[in-house]
């Protein structure tokens, strides 16, 4: 056991109080230095970087305000929309709770996007922080499923039908879909036995695995240390104490600097908050005000809008799409067998791989790839530290053309959101044409990366981070 420390004669109460929790527990003392007082991040660090500490502080307000809304919620088929409108109505305070919440599922979206994008552009997911960029994937999974189940608590004709639509494309999946939707549902149709699931994966099931998520990610990220918008390793230039040149203490200084971050952001927050929680049905889609009626099907069903670039991937999956899937897949494996670099064997055998891919393709459901190619957007996102194969790590030192390649990417996605919150485009339409681009392009931008991330010409790195004192 370590020695005892003595407070100094006279001390005050907080340095005596403080000396008695160092002998009884150093621990907390030792984990506040090595991730605050003496975690050392670059100095360079811009707004990009305010959004992980923003993902934490919406964390904490979801967590707070769905304790509150779980006093007061019934998770009932029968009694479950009338508690809500209880909470709104008559719990003192209810309504800002509420609203709380409900923007605050949108608000967690945001900021989780935002947070990824940056990690887009600087690279962050390369090596050494691959562990960091996967726990954010898993986190990011978490996050869907976390918005998916509370979705259907108001029990409101979208959470109804919403959760109807999802958990049948589960049925979808050859042989086990059937019995998989059925296990999910806890019934044969959408009901009191699948809100009582969903309440209790809402509110603690999926809630302790993204906290655990969230913690292995900043312990992950504390081990290797941040990256920066240069794309620098800080930790190659020390000083006598062995403190990177370039790295400042995060508190205070990050401390603070994100305390700006957290005042515009709570700005914007309250605004939407005050005067326009429904914000023009995205927030809180209008349906969704009308108790959830099996009998009368919405004529348009939309998920919440951070989920519609997937839902647009799906529902552009149609059979003429899967037939121009096979013609590149094959066209692909033969460009690889004409003027591929790998052995003969392996040429072959991915030959023989995707001749048994499109046989798979034509055998299943244009659903099911629809739901295969809706889930494959997101597990792609954890194979980004190994399909960037560029020299440099920031989009700072890429050539030019790089950040048009990350801007037809973004603008893709943007269309393929916006897409999923109108009504399906006919068969055959341009607008399905347009969604159909889109899927390529998404796809296309991560699958074609390990050839195009290293061709142009590169900038040369800085030795130190770029900084400007203001
Ligand atoms: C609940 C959600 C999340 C929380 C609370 C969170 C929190 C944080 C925090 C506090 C940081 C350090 C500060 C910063 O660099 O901004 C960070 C860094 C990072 N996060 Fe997250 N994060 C979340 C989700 C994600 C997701 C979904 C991804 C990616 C798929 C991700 C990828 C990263 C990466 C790569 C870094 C290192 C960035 C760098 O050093 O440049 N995070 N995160």
């Amino acid at each position: 056991m370590a020695e005892m420390k003595e407070a100094p004669a006279g001390a005050s109460a907080l340095v005596k109080t403080t000396v008695w929790l160092q002998n009884r527990f150093p621990t907390i003392f030792d984990e506040y230095r090595k991730h605050m007082s003496e975690y050392y991040a670059p100095k360079n660090f811009n707004v990009w970087y305010f959004f992980g500490s923003l993902a934490m502080l919406v964390l904490v307000i979801q967590i707070v305000t769905g304790i509150f809304l779980t006093m007061h919620y019934k998770p009932d088929a029968a009694t479950a929309f009338a508690s809500v409108e209880y909470i709104m109505r008559e719990v003192p305070g209810g309504w800002i709770i509420r609203y709380m919440h409900s923007t605050g599922a949108s608000a967690f979206f945001i900021v989780v996007y935002l947070h990824m994008y940056r990690g887009l552009i600087y690279g962050s997911y390369r090596k050494p922080r691959e562990l960091v960029w996967i726990f954010g994937c898993a986190i990011f999974l978490c996050l869907m499923a976390e918005a998916f189940f509370g979705y259907l608590l108001p029990w409101g004709q979208m959470s109804y039908w919403g959760a109807q639509v999802i958990v049948n494309l589960f049925a979808a999946v050859p042989f086990i879909g059937p019995d998989l939707a059925l296990l999910i549902r806890g019934d044969y149709v959408v009901g009191d036995a699948t809100l009582n699931r969903f309440f209790a994966f809402h509110v603690i099931a999926v809630p302790l695995v993204l906290l655990g998520l969230v913690v292995a990610h900043l312990l992950a990220l504390h081990d290797v240390g941040s990256n920066n918008p240069d794309g620098v390793d800080i930790k190659a230039k020390k000083d006598a104490q062995g403190r990177p040149l370039d790295g400042i203490a995060f508190h205070p200084y990050y401390t603070v600097h994100d305390m700006l971050g957290v005042g515009v952001f709570l700005m914007i927050f309250c605004a939407i908050m005050f005067f326009a929680p429904e914000l023009g049905g995205y927030f809180l889609e209008y349906n969704n005000f009308i108790p959830a009626d099996p009998l009368k099907t919405p004529a348009h069903i939309a998920p919440v809008w951070y989920f519609t670039p997937f839902y647009t991937i799906l529902r552009a999956t149609t059979d003429p799409m899967v037939n121009a899937l096979c013609v590149l897949i094959g066209l692909a494996a033969l460009w690889n067998l004409v003027a591929g670099k790998a052995s003969g064997m392996l040429r072959i055998g991915l030959l023989v791989a995707a001749a048994v891919l499109i046989a798979l393709m034509k055998t299943f459901d244009a659903k099911f790839w629809g739901v295969v190619l809706m889930g494959g957007a997101v597990i792609i996102l954890f194979f980004l530290p190994w399909l960037d194969q560029s020299p440099v790590k920031s989009i700072r030192y890429r050539p030019g053309w790089h950040k048009l390649v990350l801007a037809v990417f973004v603008v893709a996605f943007l269309i393929l959101g916006y897409q999923g919150v109108q009504p399906a485009a006919p068969s055959g339409s341009a607008l399905e044409l347009l969604s159909q681009a889109c899927t390529l392009i998404y796809f296309g931008f991560f699958l074609l990366m390990p050839w195009w991330s290293t061709w142009g010409t590169f900038k040369p790195v800085p030795e130190r981070v770029t900084f400007a004192p203001h």
